[in-house]
């Protein structure tokens, strides 16, 4: 059994968060059932009103209309359990995103894809929780020292996204493709080491969750016999019933096998892991309806739009979208509930 984790005033009952994916594959239904089993549910940020008719006039406001309908969705399924919200500081709208969040009451804000450099001055102590997602301990250094003398705050946990996840990665292509990556469990050991300073200097513990690859239960025992606190797992989520994604995403993930995955440049700036398709092998959607999404995006130069791909995927369309996946995914085999899931993951029942 896996012991429950305070972070900060509030209590994290199964040491499981389950990650944020956009566009649309978390929102309140995933997360709601994951709170309900103990875990933090987290709904993505990344366009979760991509489906309202309204998108395409007014997409932050859709967007934003979408994170306090899906907080209330995910909380009359999940009740007292914890509801995180997953905000790229790639985001245009940052900001935006993050104050309509604490707004919406969600108990934490949980920030990758680039460094949250200015979240504690859009997050009032006292109101959501606020984490970081680092790949390195020498980033979570670089953004503590400045949290530190900018803000006086600490985060009250930190996620720590090794080289197997899926989605955007914060390692260099290269070292993706030539499997040069430092294992998640040693990232873990050294931004414990890293913590050490911090902690001793604010009087208080900062939990660390790793991510990336984390299948089974073994691979939760084995990153925390290193130092975490617990476990921030994607993929595996998206092959539950529960899954806000179309079924046909669910049966990619389904299908795909261990050599079925790639890296690709992404016009977020960063490198990412996703499934080949037909989508992938010609990325052939230009940019026909920008949103100016993302802050490093420049529509007239970038090979394909991010948000268009990834919407044909939730929707459905996958010969024409961008599936996301860990590295893992080919051993993803069956479609089960979350409460299964949770139940395999916690007492390790074999897969
Ligand atoms: C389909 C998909 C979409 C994702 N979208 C996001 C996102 O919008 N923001 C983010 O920070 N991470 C995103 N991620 C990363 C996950 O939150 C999580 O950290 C990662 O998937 C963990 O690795 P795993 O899939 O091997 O468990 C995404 C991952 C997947 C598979």
């Amino acid at each position: 059994m896996l012991k429950p984790v305070c972070l900060r005033h509030k209590q994290l009952k199964v040491p499981i968060i389950q990650g944020g994916m956009g566009v649309g594959i978390s929102l309140g239904n995933l997360a709601g059932h994951v709170m309900k089993d103990g875990g933090m549910g987290v709904i993505s940020a990344a366009h979760p009103g991509y489906a309202d008719p309204d998108f395409y006039q007014d997409p932050i406001g859709c967007n934003r209309k979408a994170l306090a309908i899906e907080a209330d969705k995910a909380r009359q399924i999940g009740k007292e359990g914890l509801l995180g919200v997953n905000i790229m500081v790639a985001a245009r709208n940052y900001e935006e995103y993050v104050r309509t969040s604490v707004q919406c009451g969600y108990d934490a804000i949980i920030s990758g894809a680039g460094l949250p450099l200015s979240l504690p001055a859009y997050v009032p102590e006292g109101t959501s929780l606020i984490a970081p997602i680092i790949s390195s301990a020498k980033a979570g250094n670089i953004l503590l020292k400045m949290w530190d003398r900018r803000y006086k705050r600490m985060p009250d946990f930190i996620v720590i996204e090794g080289a197997e996840a899926g989605g955007h990665l914060g390692f260099k292509k290269d070292e993706l493709l030539s499997y040069t990556y430092k294992a998640v469990k040693d990232i873990v050991i050294e931004v414990r080491e890293m913590l050490a300073w911090f902690e001793k200097k604010y009087r208080m513990h900062i939990p660390v969750f790793a991510a990336g690859g984390i299948f089974n239960h073994h691979d939760i025992t084995e990153v925390m016999a290193c130092g975490a606190a617990g476990v921030q797992i994607g993929s595996r989520f998206i092959a539950t019933y529960e899954c806000d994604a179309h079924p046909a995403f669910k049966d990619a993930i389904l299908k795909a096998g261990p050599n079925d995955v790639a890296i690709i440049d992404s016009p977020a700036g960063l490198p990412g892991r996703a499934i080949k398709n037909e989508w992938l092998d010609h990325k052939k959607n230009p940019v026909t309806r920008c949103i100016r999404c993302l802050k490093s995006c420049d529509p007239k130069t970038t090979p394909y739009c991010i948000t268009q791909a990834l919407i044909e995927a939730v929707k459905g369309n996958i010969s024409q979208g961008l599936v996301f996946a860990g590295k893992n995914v080919g051993r993803i085999r069956q479609m089960m509930s979350v409460h299964e899931l949770m139940e395999e993951l916690t007492k390790g029942i074999q897969e």
